[in-house]
């Protein structure tokens, strides 16, 4: 069943059926200040920190669901009757409302009552504005007579302020309308303003929230919209609102155009903004804004013969991405800001996946994490990166509560909470970003260490590999630690095969730095490592038929053939692949260990069979309900681990397979089972085990989105940068014929079309540039386009 279709024309997602069986999410805004928004305007808005720094309120997992949010009213003067463009919190007939998500954008549309409206969020792109654009048209064929209401919800603006302490919170906020500007005020903050402004003159307006919706109401019958009239209402202290309304009466066919501006300052602020914004800058901005994404998608277009993996690599796939890596994990439905910073693993592998759409910001994270690494060579797990800002920036926050404000000792946790993958993504992360870029520069970049200290990024990537060849355990496999990166499958301290594969990954690529670098003496010390790891992995890891996951720290052997549960694991069996660590025969049979017991047709599983006796000695996972995120759910951010590894092996249908089943925008007529948005990965889809299976859970905020671009632009397709070179190595299926690829690199354009004439998943036999045979594509100058034509086989 759809509820909505792609329009990929417009890069829109257009929701026909707003009745959706759970929200769908979208972003707004490219900077500082940004939003998570629904189809129907639920949402909120904040600045720079969700924590400290929240404009909007939002009740999560609320009933009713999915608000407050940014709505607008209208109301019918003649009739009384009322209703919000974005059909809730009102809920007038479905049919008359349609909602697009766009690119930083939404636009929610509704035809009710003979009125065409439509009200546009987006963000201003030279300051912290949220933009409302609202337009409306009186499709009646007589006069009408309309009241508009605006309205959201102000926060405390910290999130614990926002949900508790109400005897502080309640008398610390107050709000004024002085000249059509509403202000909001967190008295205890010195700059602690918002405005809320329009670009015509209102006829009245609230601020307070209680006034606005009248006691035992909701948003959904708000005393005000259904009166019809405002109270003028503003106070010190309580809970704040933005309602400015107007009268319009609109001639048949007559067409009204309405802006709402909320953004950081105060009444003055507010003015300047409204004389700055008016319709003609906001159209400006909005072009601004998808001229924006223009320039990053014009990084990598393709045209193939998966029309979802076009939608997803064109449009969707790196939107996802960007955001991960622009607005780290902690803002949206599901992670509602009480939880922030940078997750150390979670931010080194977003950071791999983009740094040709946005360099500046995967370089910045980079050095983030680089910061956050301690001279023992692991990372903190999850940290702030002011923490270690040469000028330690304070969040704006200023309360009269006594917070404790930690000092390094605190915030540099000892080993017993280190996570054994953390660092390690970090290193093919660095050598990724000097693949694409050619900054070679940056290996020699000093940085400083979180316990103190300073080295070059090259000296911190040695530190992490050192770490992890000093952190084994008995049988010289790589200890876990508090867990791997599955977060669930503890081992008890014992020993992670996914750990020792993914240094070896680590390995591979940091040698292949020194070598370029020129450093011949670390290479051959680190390829020794590396010769060292792939031994023991071989020796200890194999079990006959695929790789075992782990070692428990009593000696356990986990993911055997001898296990009834947790047989087959996908971290490790993709990793031995990936890494080099499995030889072809090795590879080959694992791989199809995992196809055998893991495949199903929404994805992988990352184990089977799942856990159903809790046993510590594995850890979390066993008391995680089968089917369920890590125990046995279609774990998304593995699959495109196993989309490599099946490139790797050569195997372009199988991966392809595996790509499509994982793949959103695939899933579009299957709503009814996914429930989720099908423009966006989510962290999991429910497995095999579970009466949902099927069912899709936490869109945007997962790292399934950076590595499903990863893995199908670099691997699938083939297109892979290299220090010195962009390399065209496809593995795709036995059935097509024909691919091409757009591709920008360093400031050229490689126009490369792929002809597979003979069938063959893999393999080139030919390449050549403007018509002239070579291995791989050349450096060109920047502004220079070429087209390459590589004929498989
Ligand atoms: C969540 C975490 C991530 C972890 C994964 C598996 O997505 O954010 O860090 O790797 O779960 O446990």
């Amino acid at each position: 069943m759809q509820y909505g279709h792609f329009d990929n024309a417009k890069r829109e997602y257009v929701i026909d059926r707003v009745d959706l069986p759970v929200s769908w999410t979208n972003y707004i805004g490219v900077g500082d200040m940004h939003g998570v928004f629904n189809h129907t305007a639920g949402g909120y808005l904040i600045y720079k920190s969700p924590e400290y720094h929240r404009i909007t309120r939002f009740r999560p997992n609320g009933v009713p669901m999915d608000g407050p949010g940014h709505y607008v009213y209208l109301r019918d003067d003649e009739s009384g009757d009322y209703w919000s463009v974005s059909w809730q919190p009102v809920g007038k007939p479905k049919e008359h409302f349609r909602c697009r998500h766009g690119l930083s954008y939404v636009t929610y549309e509704s035809d009710y009552s003979a009125i065409a409206a439509s009200q546009t969020l987006f963000v201003a792109m030279d300051d912290p504005v949220e933009i409302w654009d609202l337009r409306l048209r009186n499709d009646s064929g007589r006069e009408r007579t309309l009241s508009v209401f605006s309205y959201l919800e102000f926060s405390f603006h910290q999130v614990d302020m926002d949900n508790r302490n109400f005897q502080m919170s309640l008398y610390a906020a107050g709000s004024r309308c002085v000249d059509g500007v509403i202000e909001h005020d967190l008295y205890y903050e010195q700059n602690g303003y918002q405005f809320f402004t329009s670009d015509f003159e209102p006829d009245g307006f609230d601020c307070l929230r209680d006034t606005f919706i009248g006691p035992y109401r909701t948003e959904r019958d708000p005393l005000t919209v259904e009166s019809g009239a405002c109270q003028g209402s503003f106070e010190k202290g309580g809970n704040h609102c933005g309602c400015l309304k107007k009268t319009l009466t609109l001639a048949p066919g007559g067409e009204a155009r309405l802006l709402f501006l909320l953004g950081e300052g105060g009444i003055e602020a507010g003015k300047a903004m409204r004389e700055k914004y008016t319709a003609a800058r906001a159209d400006e901005d909005f072009a601004r804004l998808a001229a924006f994404w223009d320039r990053k998608l014009a990084c990598l277009q393709v045209e193939t013969p998966n029309a979802g993996l076009d939608t997803e690599l064109n449009i969707w796939n790196l939107y996802q991405s960007e955001i991960n890596v622009m607005f780290s994990r902690f803002t949206s439905f599901i992670e509602v800001g009480g939880r922030v910073g940078l997750g150390y693993r979670d931010t080194a592998q977003d950071a791999m996946m983009v740094p040709h759409s946005n360099p500046a910001k995967c370089r910045s994270r980079l050095i983030e994490l680089l910061r956050a690494l301690t001279t023992a060579g692991y990372g903190l797990h999850l940290f702030e990166p002011r923490w270690f800002e040469p000028v330690r920036e304070e969040p704006g926050f200023q309360s009269p509560t006594v917070v404790p404000v930690p000092d390094k000792s605190e915030i540099v946790h000892g080993i017993q909470d280190a996570c054994a993958d953390d660092a390690l993504w970090l290193v093919s992360s660095v050598v990724q970003y000097i693949r694409e870029t050619g900054d070679f520069a940056f290996a020699d970049e000093v940085v400083t260490y979180a316990d103190g200290g300073e080295g070059t990024v090259y000296e911190h990537l040695e530190h992490i590999l050192d770490f992890s060849a000093r952190e084994v355990g008995r049988s010289g496999v790589c200890k876990g630690l508090r867990a791997d990166w599955n977060d669930c499958l503890n081992l008890g301290g014992g020993e992670s095969a996914m750990v020792s594969f993914l240094h070896l990954w680590a390995l591979g690529n940091f040698t292949a730095l020194a070598d370029r670098l020129g450093r011949g003496a670390d290479a051959a010390r680190y390829r020794d490592m590396a010769e060292a790891v792939r031994d023991t992995c071989r020796r200890v890891l194999w079990d006959g038929k695929w790789f075992i996951r782990g070692i428990t720290a009593d000696g356990r052997r986990i993911g055997t053939q001898r296990d009834e549960e947790g047989r087959v694991h996908m971290e490790s069996n993709t990793w031995a692949v990936i890494s080099g660590a499995a030889d072809r025969e090795q590879g080959l049979a694992a791989m199809d260990s995992v196809y055998e017991y893991l495949f199903t047709p929404y994805g992988l599983m990352l184990n089977a069979p799942c856990y159903t006796k809790a046993d510590d000695g594995i850890g979390f996972v066993t008391r995680v309900y089968p089917g369920l995120k890590e125990n046995g759910a279609i774990f998304s951010h593995p699959n495109p681990w196993a989309w490599v590894a099946e490139a790797m092996l050569g195997r372009g249908s199988r991966a392809m397979e595996l790509y499509n089943a994982l793949c959103p925008a695939l899933q579009n007529d299957r709503i009814e089972i996914r429930q989720a948005e099908p423009y966006s990965y989510c962290q999991f889809v429910v497995g095999r085990d579970h009466t949902a299976f099927g069912r899709a859970r936490h869109p945007f905020m997962t790292g399934s989105s950076g590595w499903a671009y990863y893995a199908a632009t670099q691997y699938l397709l083939g297109i892979r940068p290299d220090f010195d070179a962009l390399r065209v190595d496809p593995c795709v299926p036995a059935d097509w014929r024909e691919f091409s690829v757009t591709r920008q690199w360093r400031g050229a354009r490689y126009e490369i079309r792929v002809l597979n004439p003979e069938g063959v998943e893999k393999g080139v036999r030919s390449l050549r540039v403007d018509g002239r045979e070579m291995d791989a594509l050349p450096p060109l100058p920047p502004g220079s386009v070429c087209r390459v034509e590589v004929v498989m086989g």
